[in-house]
């Protein structure tokens, strides 16, 4: 039976709010004509809007497979909204962000995940390990973990640093057998029980996941991430037998 995509939903932001941490992207905090907070991505930060890409690939592929992940919403942003804003670098940075923009719904209360505090068990912190190799997030050590931990439950934030290839492809790029990962220092690695072997990734979850990124956004089409996940999960058991290596001399 075909099921049909639900399209990420659109909103306005209507007013920003403050910049989030000093540093990094600049995203900042900006409530929009829903009256919802998110956490704006910028599509003029220096990462461009190929970090906005990977952060709905992931985001919406890990939430498909089980994680939690706050709702990703595409921000229409009116570049006169840096008018009233007396810093001039989010000026700089609202005025080069017309169109769409990327936000995440802001979780007020959460706190940077540490897992020396909370125990995320090694089931979860398995299947992270799992999904990061998959997608090449570099962006989840222990100084960084880019996790947080909202009404006991822990939440997978920033995925714009995943999928790097995309960074560097030329018209005729295609998928290398083998990707850089290196896990040592992953977040979970030491939290992390033997990682899974069969995970199921079916091709239309990977279809519908591509088909919510915004036109716009795209550089080509979107064969090349489906020819990248194809050859990735084909040499899947390469790469988990590397995982699995690094954490059993971890425990
Ligand atoms: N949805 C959210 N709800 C609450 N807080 C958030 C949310 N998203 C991000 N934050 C907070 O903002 C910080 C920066 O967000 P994020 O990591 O996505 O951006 P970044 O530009 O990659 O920053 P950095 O370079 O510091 O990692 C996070 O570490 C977190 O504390
Ligand atoms: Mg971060």
């Amino acid at each position: 039976m075909m099921r049909s995509v639900q399209p990420l939903r659109t909103v306005r932001a209507t007013r920003y709010v403050t910049p989030l941490r000093e540093g990094g992207s600049l995203p900042g905090l900006i409530e929009a004509d829903d009256l919802g907070m998110y956490v704006l991505k910028f599509r003029g930060a220096g990462q461009g809007v190929k970090a906005l890409t990977a952060e709905v690939i992931v985001g919406e592929l890990a939430r498909r497979l089980g994680f939690r992940v706050p709702e990703i919403v595409l921000v229409d942003l009116d570049p006169d909204l840096a008018r009233n804003e007396p810093d001039q670098e989010v000026q700089e940075l609202l005025a080069n962000s017309g169109g769409i923009n990327l936000g995440l719904d802001y979780l007020p209360g959460a706190f940077d995940f540490n897992p020396v505090v909370r125990d995320p068990g090694p089931d979860l912190a398995a299947r992270l390990l799992w999904l990061d190799a998959l997608v090449l997030n570099v962006d989840r050590s222990w100084r960084n973990p880019n996790l947080l931990l909202w009404h006991k439950d822990v939440w997978l934030i920033d995925h714009g640093a995943s999928l790097y290839f995309h960074h560097g492809w030329g018209p005729d790029w295609r998928p290398a057998d083998t990707y850089r990962f290196d896990p040592k220092d992953h977040v979970m690695l030491p939290a992390a029980g033997p990682i899974p072997t069969s995970v199921d990734v079916p091709a239309g979850m990977l279809a519908e996941v591509l088909a919510l990124v915004p036109d716009e956004w795209l550089d080509g089409d979107r064969t090349r991430y489906t020819r990248f996940f194809e050859s990735r999960l084909a040499n899947a058991p390469r790469w988990i037998e590397a995982l699995e290596a690094a954490r059993a001399a971890r425990v």
